[in-house]
This record gives structure tokens, C-alpha cells and sequence, in this order.
């Protein structure tokens, strides 16, 4: 057990909420911050939603339901984030978003606060050295949707210490999950690998090899995925996809993480995926409906 009984979290978008929900259910204090009132609300909602279906499923009683939804703060500043032990950033990936809220942030943090940041593929040893703790920050990538999935893929910058690794590995599985290590190179290890084959399915939709359904259908049947490469992506949001996918590319230098101009056409177009209800596929009706 580590001495951490309260949590900050910035972002209250589809990761963020998720974490919020998984610390809040394991019994820590929650602080949970985004821009504006109506992220924070939306946010909630999803927590309150999310934590009813667990009860229904018999994962989850009414009280802890109760008593962990209790746990939960909010805030559209920093505010009750002085006494948490550790803060986790899941804002948008962008990098200079990432490193304003970091140095808003760090003034307020006691100083012995652990920072982490969810980021997916952004360099932690670089998010690490503008803040004024580089030793006491780490990555800590979870996966989507949160309260599901069970890994947690944990991120040593050059600079992190040895005890904070220590403490996010003991903090990962106090969560119930299961923690991987990972070197801190562009994406990590499972977008290392998951995003290029996103980025190659779309351009396998561009070049018109296959459409949405029939490339679906081909990685959910032939290669035994549950979800179609495209799905997914949309399932990531296709904004998030890009700015890995970029990542790759600028990291790595390499043509083969070239973004497909597919997918920088969706963005460009506002159609992220399901968070806007338009992606690949468009969910206003019940049955997903591919787009092209
Ligand atoms: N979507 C995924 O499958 C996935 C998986 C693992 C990690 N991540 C990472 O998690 C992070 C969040 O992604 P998401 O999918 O939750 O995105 P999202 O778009 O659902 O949510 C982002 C939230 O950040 C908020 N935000 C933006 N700027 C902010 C600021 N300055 N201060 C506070 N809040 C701010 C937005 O209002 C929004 O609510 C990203 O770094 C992403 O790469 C995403």
C-alpha cells in the first residue's frame, strides 16, 4: 500500500472520467478538473452511468456505488488539488495544452505529489523536465473504456525515479489492473504497435482496396480481433489517432507512420468518431452506419 489516498485528475473527457471512476470504486479521494462546468457534468454523468451498469451486472453494490460517486469532487481550476498525492493529466493530446496545465499545476502541488500524465504517446522525459519534479513523474497510459480494460502501461521517463515507479506499479494494482513497463520511446509499446495498423486500415479504405464494413468484417473474423480496426479508431477518436500517429512520424522519422490523408480528412472535418457520434460510422441510429 502506498501512503496516496487522494487523486487529482485533469480532463473529464472519456479517459479521464474513466480513471476518476476506477480510483473513486478502490476507495481513493477524487479531485476531478476540466474547463468548464459542462465537461465536468458530462463527465459525471458517464461515471454515474458506467457505475449503474455494473451494479445492475451484480459487479457493484448500491452502497459502494453511493460511496464511490461521494468520493468525487470537481473543479474548473485547481482547486482541492493541495493535499492529493497524486495528479494524473488526461487533456487532450496536445502537447503544449499538456504543458501549460503542468506548470499551472505544479505551484499548487505539495511538493512531494507524484505527477503523471495519460498521455499516449507524447515524450514523458520531455512533459517531465519543464516541470519542477522530473524525478516524481511518469507515465501512466490507460486503456479505453477504463473501468473495463486491464492494463495500465506504465512509462519511465529518463529522469523518473525509481520510487515512483515503484509507487504508480503499487497505485496500478491497489486498481485491481495490470501493470507493463515501458522504455519511453514515441507511443510507447501498444500504440507502437496498435496505431500503425489503424493508419494502414485506413489507407486500405482509401485506396479503395475494402470498404468500412468489409475491412471490419475482415479483422473481426479473419484475424479474430473483437473490434474492426475502424471501430476502433473510432471507439479512440480519430483526433487522438492523428496526433499519435504524428507522434510516430516526428519521433521515429520514418515514412512508414505517415498519417493516412484519409484520416487527417475526418478531423479536419470535425468527424472524430463516436465522442461527436461521427467517424468511420455514424451512431445516431442504433445500428452503426459506415460513413463511406
Ligand atoms: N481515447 C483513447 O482511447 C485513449 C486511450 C489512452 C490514453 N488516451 C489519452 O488520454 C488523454 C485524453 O483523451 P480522451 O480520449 O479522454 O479525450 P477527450 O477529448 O474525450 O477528453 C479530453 C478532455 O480534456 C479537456 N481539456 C482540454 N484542455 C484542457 C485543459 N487545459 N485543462 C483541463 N481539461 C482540458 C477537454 O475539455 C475534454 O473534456 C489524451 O492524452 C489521450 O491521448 C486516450
Amino acid at each position: 500500500m502506498t501512503n496516496i489516498s487522494k487523486v487529482g485528475i485533469i480532463g473529464a473527457g472519456q479517459m479521464g472520467n474513466g480513471i476518476a471512476h476506477v480510483f473513486a470504486q478502490a476507495g481513493f479521494d477524487v479531485i476531478l478538473s476540466d474547463l468548464s462546468q459542462e465537461s465536468l457534468d458530462k463527465g459525471l454523468v458517464t461515471i454515474e452511468k458506467n457505475m449503474q451498469r455494473l451494479v445492475g451486472r451484480g459487479k457493484m453494490t448500491d452502497e459502494d456505488m453511493v460511496a464511490s460517486l461521494g468520493r468525487i469532487t470537481i473543479s474548473t481550476g485547481f482547486d482541492g488539488f493541495a493535499d492529493v498525492g497524486l495528479a494524473i493529466e488526461s487533456a487532450v493530446e496536445n502537447e503544449e495544452v499538456k504543458k501549460k496545465i503542468f506548470t499551472d499545476l505544479c505551484p499548487i502541488l505539495n511538493e512531494t505529489a507524484i505527477l503523471a500524465t495519460n498521455t499516449s504517446s507524447i515524450s514523458i522525459t520531455r512533459l517531465a523536465a519543464i516541470t519542477d519534479r522530473p524525478d516524481r513523474f511518469a507515465g501512466m497510459h490507460f486503456m479505453n473504456p477504463v473501468p473495463v480494460m486491464k492494463l495500465v502501461e506504465l512509462i519511465r521517463g529518463i529522469t523518473t525515479s525509481a520510487e515512483t515507479f515503484d509507487t504508480i506499479r503499487e497505485l496500478t494494482v491497489e486498481l485491481n489492473k495490470t501493470p507493463v513497463s515501458s522504455e519511453d520511446f514515441p507511443a510507447f509499446m501498444v500504440n507502437r504497435i496498435l496505431l500503425p495498423m489503424i493508419n494502414e486500415a485506413i489507407y486500405t479504405l482509401y485506396e479503395g482496396v475494402g470498404g468500412v464494413d468489409a475491412i471490419d468484417t475482415a479483422m473481426r473474423l479473419g484475424a479474430n480481433h473483437p473490434m474492426g480496426p475502424l471501430q476502433l479508431a473510432d471507439f479512440i477518436g480519430l483526433d487522438t489517432c492523428l496526433a499519435i500517429m504524428q507522434v510516430l512520424y516526428d519521433g521515429l522519422a520514418d515514412t512508414k507512420y505517415r498519417p493516412c490523408p484519409l484520416l487527417v480528412k475526418y478531423v479536419e472535418a470535425g468527424w472524430v468518431g463516436r465522442k461527436v457520434n461521427r467517424g468511420f460510422y455514424d451512431y445516431t441510429s442504433e445500428v452503426p452506419v459506415p460513413t463511406r
